[in-house]
């Protein structure tokens, strides 16, 4: 079994979650994108809001209805992948540089599942690198003040996100506590978001070797 193959059977798990009416969340990334193909092929009655220009435009030319999240305030069913998952269902998120739509989403979402194949399983989330999105006007200021949250901050050179922001990512956490990194992150200002969730998954389907687990909140 390839990653790639058990990626694409967690998003097939998570697709016999959809049913007929739902406004689905898509999430973004390798993962998402085989879920995106997935609900394009079987073509449910459902509308989807995408937590990236690249997921609505995937969704878009398979067909698939989109709206628009501004005009909205709440999913029924958001599908996403991660970086990091623990067994206590806090999640990393965010090397595909959307985190922010993502969480966003995630938290207007009745229930935020992950999809991941095995790799992405970890006992205490922490080792992947943390990725903060900041206002570009404030990108020297938060990097200084990041330096003290982890061992070494790269700015993703050349990317800017869909929100015309800059990513800094922080890798080596100097403290293990995911709250405790949550807060301090999200208390620079200029700080857009990041890509710690700690309380919007509710339930995650992994597979590994073709074994799907099921964790849930
Ligand atoms: C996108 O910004 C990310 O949060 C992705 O959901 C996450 O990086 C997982 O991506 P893959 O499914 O490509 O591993």
């Amino acid at each position: 079994m390839t990653t790639d193959t058990d990626k694409r059977a967690a998003a097939a798990a998570a697709v016999e979650m959809v049913r007929d009416g739902m406004l689905v969340g898509l999430g973004t990334g390798s993962t998402a994108a085989h879920l995106i193909a997935l609900l394009v092929d079987r073509r449910p009655a459902i509308e989807v809001v995408a937590t990236s220009e690249a997921s609505a435009r995937a969704a878009r030319e398979g067909g698939l209805v989109v709206r628009d999240f501004a005009g909205i305030s709440r999913v029924d069913l958001t599908i996403d992948g991660a970086d990091e998952i623990d067994s206590m269902l806090v999640a990393v998120k965010g090397a595909g540089g959307a985190m922010l739509r993502e969480k966003v989403v995630a938290a207007a979402s009745d229930r935020m599942v992950v999809i991941a194949d095995g790799s992405k399983r970890v006992d205490r989330v922490g080792a992947a690198k943390l990725p903060v999105e900041v206002l570009p006007f404030a990108e020297r200021f938060v990097a200084r003040a990041l330096a003290g949250l982890f061992e070494r901050v790269e700015k993703r050179e050349g990317v800017e996100t869909d929100n015309g922001n800059v990513i800094l990512d922080g890798h080596g956490w100097r403290d293990a506590d995911p709250q405790r990194m949550a807060a301090a992150v999200a208390s620079i200002p200029g700080v857009v978001g990041h890509g710690l969730f700690l309380s919007e998954v509710d339930a995650a389907i992994i597979a590994e070797d073709g074994v799907v687990t099921r964790l849930e909140r």
